[in-house]
């Protein structure tokens, strides 16, 4: 029997996919993050209790559940083992349930140091405005190969050696690059050589073959969740380039990075916003510079949870959302933040762009183009009316679904869930969601 189901962010990031996986993990076996790394940061609302994760999978709050992190993530190993703590300071020990692939590379000191160096230059006239989590300098170096350290490189005789090599070059590298003295000392060989023994002494027991127990677990008829990160607009091979993150951040990325073949997959769950918004550099149709942008960043408390940064906010992009969810391969929609929208008057909707004087249904490949794209509105009446004491779809205010059932018809997708609020009970699940085969 086929049973993996994946939660894919459909647009720049931040959709709350990490409050659904928490809501159905329940219901796996298995959750599974697959690309991605400390850039990520999934909020999970359990009770009076708010939980903030960046590698660690949004599973792990429930014990039953095994969480995997596999070769196609990025891991900085001191950020992990914080979290780690920080879980465990709450009663939640991940050493139980959690097992990461010796596969995965490692985000370095250097690769942070990177990061730093190369996001203050411009790309297009723009910076990319990256997380500084060092996730494009890890990446490149696994792509490079030669400089690359793995997990598995953390357990093996020659780890000292080999990170003592790597380190060495990358002080020169980093000296050329104009890297401060205080960088400099945080990458010296001696400095990452003792960091990495602790890293290995603490995770040694975590450390397996996650392909092998995947494929096992697939095998087995397990029931399995695959957790993505950022949003499909921010992979790197089909996102909004180059503005975008390291990795394929769309539903084509989680047979590479988990290392599952597509036969396995059965089930997509596509996540967005009822309006979109962005951190970071690069085009945005729908951005609104207004007071109407900075309404909908006050009521969703737009701010980015791994760095704060105030996130840019506009209207729901019919266009980009129809283009992501068809890359995705999406079979059910998640409908977030309509809590948000229960404040305005009109609401709009982009169905189309004009690009160059000329009507444009499908989304460009170019950034440049993107970039001249002005989006063609439809106006839609707003509810006014606080939905965040919904707890079913029969007492949504019609104008509510009204806005619910056009973005069904522009994006050719049912919606399957509907989400009111951070907790776990401010979420309804329509009848479409019986398609995705869960259990409630
Ligand atoms: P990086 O992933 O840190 O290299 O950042 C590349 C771009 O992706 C920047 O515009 C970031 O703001 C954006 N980004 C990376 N991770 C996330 C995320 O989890 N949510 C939203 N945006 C993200």
């Amino acid at each position: 029997m086929v049973s993996g189901t994946c939660v894919i962010g459909l647009q720049w990031g931040d959709e709350a996919k990490g409050k659904l996986v928490d809501l159905l993990a329940p219901q796996f076996d298995l959750v599974v993050r697959y690309q991605g790394g400390a850039n990520a940061g999934h909020t999970v609302v359990a009770g009076d209790q708010t939980y903030k994760l960046h590698h660690i999978p949004s599973g792990i709050l429930h014990t039953q559940v095994q969480n995997f992190i596999t070769p196609g993530v990025v891991i900085n190993p001191s950020t992990m083992l914080d979290e780690i703590d920080g879980l465990a300071n709450r009663g939640i020990h991940c050493e139980k349930n959690m097992r990461i692939s010796e596969r995965a590379h490692l985000v370095m000191p250097w690769h942070i140091a990177e990061d730093k160096i190369i996001n203050s230059t411009a790309v297009r006239g723009e910076s990319i405005g990256t997380t500084n989590r060092g996730i494009g300098p890890c990446y490149r170096d696994k792509v490079g190969r030669t400089h690359a350290i793995r997990m598995a490189d953390l357990i093996q005789e020659s780890r000292d050696e080999r990170i003592g090599t790597v380190a060495a070059q990358k002080v020169e590298l980093l000296t050329k690059m104009g890297a401060t003295q205080e960088e400099l000392d945080s990458i010296s060989p001696e400095r990452v050589i003792s960091l990495a023994a602790d890293w290995a002494e603490r995770l040694k027991d975590m450390i397996g073959d996650t392909t092998e127990m995947l494929l096992a677990a697939c095998e087995a008829d397990k029931k399995i969740l695959f957790e993505g990160a950022q949003g499909a607009l921010l992979d790197i091979d089909h996102g909004t380039f180059p503005f975008v993150t390291s990795s394929n951040s769309s539903g084509v990325g989680v047979c590479a990075g988990a290392g599952v073949p597509p036969r396995w997959i059965n089930h997509v769950l596509g996540v967005c916003k009822a309006y979109s918004t962005r951190v970071g550099g690069g085009p945005f149709p729908t951005e609104l510079d207004d007071a109407t942008g900075e309404k909908i960043r006050t009521l969703g408390n737009e701010f980015g949870t791994t760095t704060g940064r105030p996130r840019r906010c506009g209207w729901f992009d019919a266009v980009a959302l129809k283009y992501t969810a068809r890359l995705s391969g999406v079979t059910r929609l998640a409908l977030m933040m309509m809590d948000v929208l229960a404040h305005f008057d009109e609401l709009k909707v982009c169905v189309a762009y004009e690009l160059d004087g000329k009507r444009l249904d499908t989304f460009p490949a170019h950034a440049d183009q993107l970039r001249r794209c002005k989006p063609i509105y439809e106006t839609i009446p707003g509810w006014n009316q606080p939905v965040d004491d919904v707890r079913q779809v029969s007492d949504f205010p019609s104008g509510a679904l009204d806005y619910v059932k056009r973005i069904e018809e522009l994006v050719g997708i049912p919606v399957g869930v509907l989400s009111v609020g951070p907790d776990r009970a401010q979420t309804i699940f329509t009848e479409a969601a019986n398609a995705l085969e869960l259990k409630n």
